[in-house]
C-alpha cells in the first residue's frame, strides 16, 4: 500500500506497547512467587503452586503460590502482631505510608500498566489510561485521608484486621480500593487477589518493601477460590471485604453469620442504559462503547442492557452497528485495541453459553464483520436485541462484550424496566432534559447514576450497589466507615440478662386496669388487626402477675405486615420537613400520654426505668425530628467537569427485632431513625413487653403517621426473625437482641442479601444518647446513591 493509500484509508498499523520492564520484573523474582507475608516473601506451606498465564496467547507468564489454610493463619498472625503499632501510628505517619504508595505506583506505571495487561487481557490504553491513574489517585486521596482521621472521625476505631478478596476483572484498582482506606483508617490485612490475575498484586506487594511499610501490615497470599474461604472462616479476622460474583457473596454472608466479622460486598450487576429520545444520540453511542465494551465488559457496573425508547429505537441501533464494526478487537498490548482478551476460558466459555441460551430464548443476535485474532481468547462485539425482559440475558450478569437491547415507551415504563432485576449496582441516563433524566435517576434502584455520562470513578465518590448487588461502599466517607467502629461499640460488654436500676422493681405499681382490657392488637396498615392464628400469648409483669395478652404472630401476618409496609412506600417521598413534623406530634402524643404509659410500663421494668424510658422516648422522638431533614448526602467534585451528588436515600422497608431490656425505649430508638429517614418498618417488639404497642399504636395513629409506615407484630421472635429475614420484599433487618438472634438475622437474610444491623449481641445503653441515637444509626437507615452530572460544553 502506497503512503497516499494509507493515508485515505487511515488504518492503523500495529503499535505495541513495550513489555521490556514488567518482563524484567518477572525475570527477577525468577517468574515464581510465594506468598508476602509478614514483609517478606514465603513459599507455600504445602508447596503447591499455580501458573499465571496471558488469555491473549495463553502463554504462561509466572508461577504462583496456592494459598493453604496453613499460609493465610500465618498472614493473618502478622497482621495481627502488625496491628496495635500500626493503629498507634500518628496519622501523619500513616499517611506519609499512603503518600508514599501512590508515588511508587505513579514511577513504575509503566510495569503495572503491562502486568495488568499481560495477565488480564485488557487493553493497554485502558490499564495505562485509566486503572493504573485510578490507583495513583485512590493512594492520593486516602493519604489525605490519613492525615485527617482522627479530627474526622474522633470517636472511631479500626475494625482491627481485615481480610481481602478481589476478582480478575481490575486487579490493581480493585486492590487499591480495598487497601487505601483499610490502611488509612489504621487497619492490618490480609489481601487474596484472584487466581487469574494475582501479578500486579504481587509488584504492589513489591512496592511495600521499596517504602519500607512496617512488616505485617500489608500481606498478599494468592490462591483459588479455596484461600479465599479460608481467609472467610479464619477466626481471627474482624472484617471481610469481598468484591466479585453474587454467588459468593452469599456464601461469604452464610460463612460469617456466626462470627462478629463486618462484611461489605460490591457484587454483580445488570446495570441499565437508558437512552430518552431527545438525547444526543452520538454522545450516547460512544458513552454506550465505554459502557459495555469497556474492559471487555467484564465490568461489573457495565451498562448491559440498553433501553431505548421506541422512537429512536430503529436509528439508534443503526449508529450503533456502525459504531461496532468501528471497533478493533486483538492483542492488547497494541495501543489501537479498543477489546483486548478474556481473562479465561471458563470466562469464555460462560459468555457463549449465555449468548446462546439468549439467542434460544428468542433474541437476535448481531456481530460486525470485523477481523477477530487467530489465537487467543477473543469474543467479538455483541448486539442481541429483541430481548425479552424475562430472558436469560436481561437478568443475568453475562460479564463479557454482550449488550442487550430493549426498548420502551414512557419514562415510567423505562424506570419500571430499569429495576427489573435483583442487581442495583449502576445505571446510565441519556437525555437533554435535566427534569427527566433527575427525575428518572432519583427513581432507579441502583448506588450510582451516570447522567448523559458512564463508567466515571473517583476516589472520593462512594461506590457500592441497592439489593443484590451487595452493600457498603468504596470510595469517599462511607467508604472509610467501612473500616471504623464507634469506639464505645467496639468495647461495649456483652449482653447480660436484663438488670434493673438500683432501687427498681418491677411490679411495684399497683396495677388499675384488670387483665382483660390490656389484650393488644397486631397493627397492620394503620389498623389494629387480629392475628391469623388467633392465639395470644401472656404477658407477665416483673412479679409474675399477668398484665394481658398479645396476638401471637404468625408468618402470614408478617407478610400482611410487610405488604402494608411496601405500600406505605409513599413515606419516602414526602418532604422531610413533613416527617419531621409528623414526628413532632408523635412526640406531643406521647408527652400527652406520659404517665399512663409509665404506668403500664413500670409493672415490667419498675418505675424509676419506666419513667426514664418514656421521657428519654420523648427526647429521642424529638432528635429524630431534627435529624430528619439535615442527615444531607454531600456533593463531590471528582476531577472532571461533573459533579457527584451524594443522596442519603432510605433502604425501603426494614424489619426490626426489639431489644428486651428497654421495651419502650429501644423500639423507638430503632423506629424513629428508619421512619425520620423515609423507611417503613415491620416491628417485632420485645418479648419481655410487646404489649406496649397498646400504647404506641393510639400514639402513631393520632400524630398523622400514615398507614403501614409502622406496622407492629407481636409474638415469638425467633420464628417472626426468620420470616422477616427471608422475606424478598424486606430491605434490610435490624436485630438489637440477644447473640442467637444477631446469628439468626444474618444467616436467613441470604436470600436477598439484605443489609443486616446488629449489636452483635453487645449490650447498648439506650439511655445514653451517644451509645442509643444518631449517626451510627441514620447511617445504616440509608444507603448513598450517587448521581453524576458533567456541565460545560
Ligand atoms: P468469583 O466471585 O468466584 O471470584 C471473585 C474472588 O472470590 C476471587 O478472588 C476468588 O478466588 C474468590 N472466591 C471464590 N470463591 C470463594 C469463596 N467460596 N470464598 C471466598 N472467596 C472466594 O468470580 P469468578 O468465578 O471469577 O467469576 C464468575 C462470575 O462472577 C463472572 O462471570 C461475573 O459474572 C461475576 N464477577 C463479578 C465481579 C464483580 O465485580 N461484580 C467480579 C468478578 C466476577
Amino acid at each position: 500500500m502506497s503512503i497516499a493509500e494509507k493515508f485515505l484509508a487511515m488504518e492503523y498499523g500495529p503499535a505495541p506497547e513495550d513489555p521490556k520492564e514488567a518482563l524484567t520484573w518477572l525475570d527477577r523474582h525468577g517468574r515464581r512467587f510465594g506468598h508476602f507475608i509478614d514483609g517478606a516473601w514465603r513459599p507455600p506451606v504445602e508447596g503447591v503452586f499455580f501458573d499465571s498465564t496471558d488469555p491473549a496467547t495463553g502463554e504462561k507468564i509466572a508461577t504462583v503460590s496456592q494459598g493453604s489454610a496453613a499460609d493465610i493463619d500465618a498472614a493473618v498472625q502478622a497482621a495481627r502482631k502488625a496491628f496495635p503499632k500500626w493503629q498507634s501510628l500518628t496519622p501523619h505517619a500513616r499517611a506519609r505510608y499512603l503518600y508514599a504508595m501512590a508515588r511508587a505506583v505513579q514511577r513504575h506505571s509503566r510495569r503495572l500498566a503491562v502486568l495488568e495487561t499481560i495477565d488480564n487481557g485488557k487493553p493497554i490504553r485502558e490499564s495505562r489510561d485509566i486503572d493504573i491513574p485510578l490507583v495513583a489517585r485512590h493512594f492520593y486521596h486516602h493519604a489525605g485521608w490519613a492525615q485527617l482521621i482522627e479530627s474526622e472521625f474522633p470517636e472511631y476505631v479500626p475494625c482491627g484486621v481485615v481480610g481481602q478478596i478481589i476478582p480478575w476483572n481490575f486487579p490493581l484498582l480493585m486492590l487499591a480500593w480495598k487497601i487505601a482506606p483499610a490502611l488509612a483508617t489504621g487497619n492490618t490485612l490480609v489481601l487474596k487477589p484472584a487466581e487469574f490475575t494475582p501479578l500486579t498484586a504481587l509488584a504492589f506487594a513489591e512496592i511495600c518493601q521499596e517504602i519500607s511499610l512496617p512488616p505485617g501490615v500489608v500481606n498478599i497470599v494468592t490462591g483459588d477460590g479455596s484461600t479465599g474461604e479460608a481467609l472467610v472462616k479464619h477466626a481471627d479476622v474482624d472484617k471481610i471485604a469481598f468484591t466479585g460474583s453474587t454467588e459468593v457473596g452469599r456464601a461469604i454472608r452464610r460463612a460469617t453469620a456466626q462470627s462478629h466479622k463486618r462484611l461489605s460486598l460490591e457484587l454483580g450487576g445488570k446495570s441499565p442504559f437508558i437512552i430518552f429520545e431527545d438525547a444526543d444520540l452520538d454522545s450516547a453511542v460512544e458513552g454506550l462503547v465505554d459502557g459495555i465494551w469497556f474492559n471487555q465488559g467484564e465490568v461489573c457496573c457495565a451498562g448491559s442492557r440498553l433501553l431505548m425508547q421506541e422512537s429512536i429505537a430503529e436509528a439508534l441501533i443503526e449508529k450503533v452497528r456502525d459504531r461496532m464494526s468501528t471497533l478493533r478487537v486483538g492483542p492488547p498490548l497494541d495501543k489501537a485495541i479498543d477489546i483486548g482478551a478474556i481473562v479465561a476460558p471458563v470466562q469464555l466459555d460462560r459468555i457463549r453459553r449465555l449468548v446462546d441460551q439468549g439467542v434460544a430464548e428468542g433474541a437476535t443476535c448481531w456481530q460486525p464483520q470485523i477481523e477477530m485474532p487467530s489465537r487467543g481468547l477473543y469474543f467479538p462485539p455483541t448486539l442481541l436485541s429483541n430481548v425479552h425482559p424475562t430472558s436469560i440475558v436481561a437478568q443475568q450478569e453475562i460479564f463479557g462484550p454482550v449488550l442487550a437491547a430493549m426498548s420502551f415507551r414512557t419514562p415510567a415504563e423505562a424506570v419500571e424496566l430499569a429495576n427489573n432485576t435483583v442487581y442495583g449496582l449502576a445505571a446510565c441516563v441519556w437525555s437533554e432534559s435535566i427534569n427527566v433524566a433527575l427525575q428518572v435517576a432519583a427513581q432507579l434502584k441502583a448506588g450510582v447514576v451516570w447522567v448523559n455520562c458512564t463508567n466515571l470513578f473517583d476516589a472520593s465518590c462512594g461506590f457500592g450497589g441497592y439489593r443484590e448487588s451487595g452493600y457498603g461502599r468504596e470510595g469517599g466517607r462511607e467508604g472509610l466507615l467501612e473500616y471504623l467502629e464507634p469506639s464505645w461499640f467496639k468495647h461495649a460488654p456483652a449482653l447480660r440478662a436484663v438488670e434493673r436500676l438500683p432501687g427498681d422493681s418491677p411490679g411495684r405499681q399497683q396495677q388499675t386496669e384488670s387483665a382483660i382490657d390490656r389484650t393488644v392488637k397486631l397493627y397492620i396498615g394503620g389498623k389494629q388487626v387480629r392475628p391469623d392464628s388467633g392465639y395470644s400469648i401472656e404477658v407477665r409483669g416483673g412479679n409474675g402477675e399477668l398484665l394481658g395478652e398479645a396476638p401471637l404472630g404468625n408468618r402470614k401476618d408478617i407478610r400482611n405486615a410487610v405488604e402494608a409496609a411496601r405500600k406505605a412506600a409513599t413515606w419516602a417521598r414526602t418532604t422531610a420537613h413533613n416527617r419531621a413534623q409528623v414526628l413532632y406530634y408523635m412526640a406531643e402524643n406521647l408527652s400527652l400520654r406520659r404517665d399512663e404509659i409509665a404506668r403500664r410500663l413500670a409493672a415490667v421494668v419498675g418505675e424509676i426505668q419506666a419513667a426514664k424510658e418514656v421521657t428519654a422516648g420523648i427526647e429521642r422522638i424529638f432528635s429524630y425530628a431534627a435529624w430528619a431533614d439535615k442527615f444531607d448526602g454531600a456533593v463531590h467534585n471528582p476531577p472532571f467537569r461533573t459533579i457527584a451528588i451524594a443522596m442519603n436515600e432510605p433502604l425501603g422497608t426494614v424489619g426490626i427485632i426489639c431489644p428486651n431490656e428497654a421495651p419502650l425505649l429501644g423500639l423507638l430508638s430503632l423506629v424513629l431513625p428508619l421512619l425520620a429517614l423515609g423507611n417503613t418498618a415491620v416491628v417485632v417488639p420485645s418479648e419481655t413487653y410487646p404489649l406496649v404497642i397498646g400504647d404506641l399504636y393510639q400514639v402513631f395513629d393520632t400524630s398523622d403517621l400514615p398507614g403501614g409506615a409502622v406496622n407492629v407484630v407481636t409474638g415469638c421472635t425467633s420464628q417472626l426473625l426468620k420470616t422477616l429475614a427471608e422475606h424478598d420484599d424486606v430491605d434490610a433487618i435490624w436485630c438489637f437482641a440477644d447473640e442467637a438472634s444477631a446469628v439468626a438475622a444474618k444467616s436467613f437474610s441470604v436470600g436477598n442479601l439484605k443489609q443486616v444491623f446488629t449489636n452483635e449481641g453487645r449490650s447498648i445503653d439506650w439511655f445514653n444518647a451517644k451509645q442509643g441515637e444518631g449517626r451510627w444509626f441514620l447511617r445504616h437507615a440509608t444507603q448513598v446513591k450517587n448521581i453524576w452530572v458533567p456541565y460545560g460544553e
